[in-house]
């Protein structure tokens, strides 16, 4: 029997959170643990057809991915109805997982449960088999600290609210006082019924947090420190380890005979545009992504199209083929929108994102301000616009422009005039300013990863309290 610790991560099945979370098995695979991945069947068929993920692990003699099905209909949308999902995977995956554990066929006994927090049943099942259990969750520590303190938000009366008074401070979440206007909580809070399945849900889930042995974040304490310290109020053990994108490339750095990080993507990513990119002036471009998740209509993409091409500025778009609601917009592409973009611009259904991001010529990031994307766009100093979805991306921009001042948040606007402006301003007029300070931020990423730096220290105390959980 191989006595190595074995750790089992189970993450909740969409873009960001997956991509967090192999990143961070291959890094406890570094580290000589054993790993198991759970992930339901529909997201492995699509990292095995768009990513290299057997290849690379193949590299891990201690790595395996066990699959799992989430209860949906292979046609059914998933991130598009989240809280389906969600419900299937608490009836139908649970009772599932449980016998996975209990059957002893996973090659060694599991020493602890790495399982989003998001998903509370994880934790369930984890306390009936007697598992420890950690939680990651994948938002930033600023969003965490909002759902933790949705219970005060309700009894204050802060939400839900109207559409009204969007720009009343948010007077209930301790250490964003100043800052945190009703605009910037998650969008569920502007549900007019106490009852919304989101406001319950992550208000529940967050209860099962505090459960887990530790609460494991991908944020470093340099960018979220003060927002940690009000979160350890309620969770003791955190160990903050991010970026991890970036840890996990740090790590393999001092590997040479290992080969270079690898690509995550639910979708074909196409390569070309990396070949746009080297033929473009040093910091010369804006690249444009929404993330996995985000949809927009016509006419949200129409105005998008023209404050990019209206801003004389070289753009890179990632247009995914399931984001525009509307069918045929390939087809009535306005003559000055083509040939703007023919002359300075770039559109792609996916991209090498982390690759981009690192480009000499990439000088800004419009984003929806997921937060992978938002930790790898501060890792290699590109300053953001922010044009958030939803749920944590209306609190993330709102950190982006006023806590770290790392950007603009173009939150509730969708204007073709105001997108033009916002664009200029970080591509031009306030350019050296904004990349000045992401260039301070970046540094400080780059310090917390390295030996004696937060992350570094943090990630060994967690493989460390993994080890001693072994013995
Ligand atoms: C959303 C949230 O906003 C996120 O914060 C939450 O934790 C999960 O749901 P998503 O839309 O997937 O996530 O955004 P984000 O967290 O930014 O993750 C997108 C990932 O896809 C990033 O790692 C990015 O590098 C990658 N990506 C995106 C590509 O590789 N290519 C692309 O063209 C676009």
């Amino acid at each position: 029997m191989d006595e190595k610790p074995h750790v089992l991560i189970f993450p909740l099945p969409l873009q960001g959170p997956v991509n967090s979370m192999l990143k961070l098995s291959e890094l406890l695979c570094l580290a000589h643990l054993r790993v198991t991945f759970v992930i339901t069947e529909h997201i492995y068929a699509r990292l095995q057809r768009h990513s290299n993920i057997q290849t690379r692990f193949s590299c891990y003699p201690g790595f395996q991915i066990r699959s799992i099905p989430d209860g949906l209909p292979e046609n059914h949308p998933r991130g598009d109805k989240f809280m389906e999902l969600f419900d299937s995977l608490k009836v139908n995956t649970k009772p599932l997982f449980k016998e996975m554990l209990s059957c002893g066929d996973l090659g060694s006994r599991i020493t602890c449960i790495i399982a989003d927090g998001i998903l509370g049943f994880t934790c369930d099942v984890a306390n009936e088999v007697g598992i420890p259990v950690f939680s990651v969750r994948t938002v930033s520590a600023a969003c965490l600290w909002v759902f933790f303190c949705l219970p005060k938000l309700i009894q204050a009366q802060d939400i839900p609210f109207t559409g009204d008074d969007l720009d009343i401070l948010v007077k209930n979440v301790p250490g964003m006082e100043s800052y945190l206007r009703h605009r910037d909580l998650p969008g569920f809070c502007r549900s007019s019924d106490i009852a919304d399945p989101y406001i319950q849900m992550y208000k529940m889930e967050c209860e099962e947090n505090a459960r887990a042995y530790g609460l494991i974040l991908n944020t470093f304490e340099e960018l979220e420190g003060p927002i940690l310290s009000h979160m350890r109020t309620v969770c003791p053990n955190i160990y903050t380890i991010g970026p991890l994108h970036a840890h996990l490339q740090t790590k393999l750095a001092a590997q040479p005979t290992l080969p270079p990080p690898f690509s995550n993507s639910l979708w074909e990513e196409d390569r070309t545009c990396m070949t746009w990119l080297d033929a473009q002036p040093l910091k010369s471009v804006i690249y444009v992504s929404f993330g996995s998740l985000a949809t927009m209509t016509n006419d949200q993409l129409m105005e998008f199209w023209y404050g990019l091409v209206n801003s004389g500025k070289r753009f890179l778009w990632v247009i995914r083929p399931d984001s525009i609601a509307g069918k045929d917009w390939e087809s009535n592409i306005p003559v000055e929108l083509s040939e703007g973009t023919k002359e300075r611009g770039y559109i792609v259904n996916w991209a090498p994102q982390e690759e981009v991001l690192a480009h000499q010529a990439v000088a800004g990031f419009l984003t929806h301000s997921g937060w992978n994307s938002i930790l790898e766009s501060i890792y290699e100093g590109v300053p953001m616009i922010c044009w958030p979805y939803f749920l944590d991306q209306q609190v993330n921009s709102r950190l982006v422009e006023a806590a770290w001042e790392l950007g603009l948040d173009m939150k509730d606007t969708c204007d073709r005039r105001i997108i033009e402006n916002t664009v200029r301003n970080l591509m031009e007029v306030r350019k050296e300013e904004f990349l000045e300070r992401a260039d301070w931020m970046a540094k400080s990423a780059k310090t917390c990863l390295s030996v004696g730096g937060s992350s570094y220290g943090n990630l060994e105390r967690l493989i460390g309290d993994i080890v001693s959980m072994s013995k």
